[in-house]
This record gives structure tokens, sequence and C-alpha cells, in this order.
């Protein structure tokens, strides 16, 4: 099985969604195991989360730093090599890593970001798509590569916008979109299967 590192910055909602699609009671052949869960902020909710689901967790604050970002990355390197992570799956973590991380990860890095990719990458994703009038939004399972919110996309998920939509209203439907997306698209690359996933909301 390949071992996984989730790094989470807060709730931890698509970590979870990953770590129930890892347990071995729900898919005895899942390609992966999660090794680690990683915060760099030590009160995100999701650290309680996966500890309860007995998954190793562990925060590397990025405050003490004060903006050596090659330092926070060696902490988070060590952390990673301690728990022997193969694969990295972002969720939710807001941190910029250099293009001297990203490069030591490439390939074995994924990302989920709350908008159909190449469109609103960033943030405020959901008020930027009701105000540019889109007619659909969601979000996009992506390799991890130097630019922000690019790299090829593995998979991605739509849904209609809808005369009444708010931020708060798009957000609930992308975040339950998001959880069933991540956990398919780790489950075929974790296989070695890049082919991207497709998903419409019903
Ligand atoms: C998710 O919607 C994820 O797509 C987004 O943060 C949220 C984390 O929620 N990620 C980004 O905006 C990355 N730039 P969670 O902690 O409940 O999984």
């Amino acid at each position: 099985r390949r071992r996984v590192a989730i790094l989470i910055s807060g709730t931890g909602s698509n970590m979870e969604a990953l770590l129930a699609s890892m347990d071995p009671a729900a898919d005895p052949e899942h390609p992966a195991t999660p090794v680690l869960v990683l915060s760099n902020d030590p009160r995100a909710a999701g650290l309680a989360k996966a500890a309860a689901r007995g998954v190793p967790a562990l925060a590397v604050d990025h405050k003490p730093y004060r903006g050596d970002r090659a330092a926070f990355e060696a902490a988070l390197d060590a952390a990673l090599e301690e728990a022997g992570a193969e694969l990295i799956c972002l969720a939710g973590f807001m941190r910029i890593l250099t293009p001297a991380f990203v490069a030591r990860w490439q390939g074995r890095m994924l990302n989920i970001h709350p908008s159909l990719l190449p469109r609103h990458k960033g943030l405020r994703t959901h008020e930027r798509a009701l105000e540019a009038g889109d007619a659909e939004h969601g979000c996009t399972v992506h390799e991890v590569t130097a630019e922000l919110d690019d790299g090829p996309i593995l998979g991605q998920a739509r849904t209609p916008i809808l005369p009444g939509d708010t931020p708060d209203l798009l957000a609930a439907r992308v975040r339950r979109l998001e959880h069933r997306l991540y956990p398919l698209v780790l489950r075929r690359f974790a296989a070695g299967d890049r082919t991207p996933v497709m998903l419409q909301d019903d």
C-alpha cells in the first residue's frame, strides 16, 4: 500500500473523507494507507479528528519560522520522512509551498481546489464564480506543480449554479462533491491510474 500523508490547515473534512475511504473495513483492497496528518496550525480541528481515527497527527506550526519557508518546509520534510510518506494529499492546506518543496514531491503530491480549474485559482472561489455569472461551478483535484492551482487535472466534479445561489449554498454543495471526488481520485492515483475522474452533481 502506498503510504499517504494528508496536509491540512483547518476543519479537515476532506481529510476525513480520505481517511474513511482508506479504512480497511470499508475497502480492504485500497491501494493506499494513511500514515500521517500534518497541520501548519496547531489549533486545526482536523488534528483531533485524525487522532480519533488512530492516524498519527502532528502540527508543524509555521509561525516560529517567520517567513523562512525553506526552514518550515525542512521541518515538514523531516516529519514526512519519519512517517515514511510516499504520497501527499493537500486537503485545505493554506500555505504556499516553495518550488523546491514542490519539485521534491513532483508527481507524488495532489491538491483539491474549490473551483473548476483553470477558472478561479486562489481564494474566494464561490463568490467569484457567482460574480462572474458562471453557469456551473465545482471542484478539481490536480497534481501539484510549481504554479499555484495549476498542474495536470486528475478529476473534476461539477454542479450547476442555480437562481438564488449564495456563496454559502454553493460552498456546501461543492464541499459534498469534494468529499466524493477526492477519495475516487486518490484511489486511482495510488494504483497508478491518472485518467481524470469526472463527476456531475445529482
Ligand atoms: C476545501 O474546500 C478545499 O477545497 C479548500 O479548502 C477547503 C478545506 O476544507 N482548499 C483551498 O482553498 C486550497 N487553496 P476542509 O478542511 O474541511 O477539508
